[in-house]
């Protein structure tokens, strides 16, 4: 079983895999009552060294993103749906998703975020519990009851696609655009956003 103080697990072996594989748990970073929430897959290996989410190359295309639209990477939050380093950057399975479900949870209740984005597949279809074309459906918001409550959830293509087909840049950007008006950042698209919050 695992043990978590507030948002972080310190102690975990649910994963046998993964905790063979990890150099430590990789927990969400930035304030616990953040506005926006941003969940990726898993860490990858500079995550894993430095026991923080989204530090390597996606990390900089999510903070050159971040910093455009006004939403910097200080005052979001950050964090993964497995905190284990899967070995050779593999998907994370079904069961070590499901292990680390609980955790994710919790820590969607303590930040209770304004909005969720997703970054990539996984996250995507983990937490809309349905098979997801992200490159197709991203920028959709979509509204996903977690643990009962309703939140509102942003598809979003992963940073490291960016890595690999430019194509995708548009689409990443105008998504982080949107996180930033669903927010209701000041000078992001659309103004304050809050409109936008009244629509939803
Ligand atoms: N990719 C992810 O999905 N998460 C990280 O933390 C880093 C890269």
């Amino acid at each position: 079983m695992g043990e978590m103080e507030e948002c972080s697990v310190t102690e975990c072996t649910r994963c046998p895999e993964l905790v063979d594989s990890r150099s430590q748990i990789v927990n969400g970073t930035g304030p616990e009552d953040a506005d926006v929430l941003f969940v990726g897959e898993g860490p990858g290996a500079q995550e894993d060294t430095e026991g923080e989410p989204f530090v390597g190359r996606s990390g900089s295309v999510l903070d050159d993103q971040l910093r455009t639209v006004g939403l910097d990477r200080e005052s979001v939050r950050i964090t993964n749906c497995v905190r284990c380093r899967p070995p050779e950057n593999r998907d994370p399975t079904t069961e070590e998703l499901s292990n680390c479900r609980g955790y994710l949870e919790t820590e969607i209740d303590r930040v209770d975020p304004d909005v969720i984005i997703t970054l990539g597949k996984v996250p995507s279809e983990h937490l809309l519990e349905r098979s997801v074309a992200v490159t197709k459906e991203a920028g959709t918001v979509e509204e996903v009851r977690i643990q009962g409550t309703p939140r509102r959830l942003l598809i979003c293509v992963h940073p490291a696609a960016m890595l690999y087909d430019r194509s995708q840049e548009d689409t990443f950007n105008e998504t982080i655009a949107h996180a930033a008006e669903l927010a209701g950042v000041e000078g992001s698209e659309g103004g304050s956003g809050q409109t936008h919050l009244d629509n939803f």
